[in-house]
């Protein structure tokens, strides 16, 4: 039998694997999730089992990991990521050799589930009742919906904010298969392929849903498909119109079939409008309130050793402007500091030794230190397109 420790690694491991193959593959949105899941697990595992000799090693995986999203987090290129130096039981040989960066049709989608639960998605009460009326209900009860039920959902708004999160909570909620795909890699590492494959994608979901399993079809950087990057002279266009064929192939109103398809964007002003019109459902996923903030941060730090003057209220509002994923770096960069500072004193080898309480004050310097990383500048530009084009 596993023991507990050996069942977290183990899942740790996992969901370091999920998480290298799709940062290969470039879906940043996905990757991002899966290094979450295992930074949380890895210190899980360190809180659990204090003693445990490969502690260090987990944490150093957690810095790793965490480095890795912050460079997936940026805006532009990243550097694709870097064979790590030392190999431990936590590193996964890497399983596909790098070719010319271009990538089969397997390698680019996501076809297991990511085992996130609505419970992970804090706030955002508006777009959860939106995707739950449009998808969840019409699967319990389609003789409840005898108009039919949408089958385009776009999600927008600034990044960070749980787009990627909301549609892998959705994914775990009902059966469904669900299947993945970034379109900026999409674009990027199909190249001559990308029609072809844009059309399978959409086959499967069809014929997964005819076959009377509901079908999710998650498509994350959705305003790739009208980059202006392309390998091939005219590409972008042909595999934008391959989409919007496929898309009505799904919206045909003739037929109930449970296939639906997300888009997620931080560009929906990249939208044109025979793509918007598609999506029938637009919900925007904002940064989050002041409550929300408290949540998340409450969230952040269950698990944490808080000093007892900290004010989790007066941190949310100090933290106003940012995004979800910038308060979780924040409360994970706390934590890290103090298991970090603990370690390099030497004392972690001693058995009783914990990490000194998190201060109001760790909180404010990683504050100071760093912007919100979305400006108040485009939070007006997605208000203003939300005015413009939002459905619920
Ligand atoms: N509403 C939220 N509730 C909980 N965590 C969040 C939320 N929004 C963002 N996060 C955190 O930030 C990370 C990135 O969020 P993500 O869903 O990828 O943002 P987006 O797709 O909107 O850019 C998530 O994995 C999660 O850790
Ligand atoms: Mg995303």
């Amino acid at each position: 039998m596993m023991s507990a420790s050996q069942e977290l690694e183990q899942a740790a491991t996992k969901y370091a694997m999920e998480a290298v193959r799709l940062d290969k593959q470039g879906s940043r949105g996905m990757a991002i999730t899966m290094y979450q899941k295992g930074i949380s697990t890895l210190l899980k595992l360190v809180r659990l089992y204090p003693n445990y000799g490969l502690n260090t090693v987990y944490i150093q995986r957690a810095q790793a990991y965490q480095e890795r999203i912050k460079a997936l987090q940026g805006e532009g290129p990243v550097q694709p990521i870097q064979p790590q130096p030392e190999k431990t039981e936590m590193m996964e040989p890497s399983r596909e050799t790098d070719t010319d960066g271009k990538a089969s049709y397997d390698e680019l989608v996501l076809k297991e589930k990511p085992n996130v639960s609505w419970g992970q998605v804090v706030g955002l009460e508006l777009a959860k009742r939106a995707i739950k009326e449009a998808i969840v209900y019409p699967v319990e009860r389609p003789d409840l919906f005898p108009l039919g039920w949408p089958r385009g959902i776009l999600l927008f708004g600034p990044p960070g904010c749980g787009k990627t999160l909301l549609a892998a909570a959705v994914a775990t909620e009902i059966d469904a298969a669900f299947v993945s795909v970034d379109a900026a890699s999409v674009m990027s590492k199909w190249l001559g392929e990308a029609e072809k494959n844009v059309a399978k994608l959409f086959n499967q979901a069809r014929k997964t849903a005819n076959n009377g399993r509901p079908a999710i079809l998650f498509i994350d950087e959705l305003d790739s498909l009208i980059g202006m990057h392309s390998n091939e002279v005219g590409g972008e266009t042909r595999v934008r119109n391959q989409f919007l064929k496929e898309m009505d192939g799904i919206i045909d109103k003739g037929r109930n079939i449970h296939a639906y398809v997300i888009g997620a964007t931080n560009k929906p002003w990249a939208l044109d409008w025979p793509f918007i019109r598609r999506f029938q459902k637009r919900i925007m996923v904002p940064l989050p309130d002041h409550e929300a903030r408290l949540s998340m941060l409450k969230l952040y730090t269950t698990h944490l050793n808080l000093a007892s003057k900290v004010d989790l209220d007066e941190f949310a509002r100090l933290a106003g402007g940012f995004s979800g994923s910038d308060i979780r770096d924040i409360c994970q960069s706390a934590h890290l500091r103090v298991i970090g500072e603990l370690f390099e004193s030497g004392q972690a080898s001693d058995k009783h030794a914990k990490p000194r309480p998190i201060s109001m004050n760790d909180f404010r310097g990683i504050l100071e230190d760093r912007k919100p990383s979305v400006s108040p500048r485009s939070i007006s530009s997605y208000n203003e397109w939300s005015e413009a084009f939002k459905a619920l």
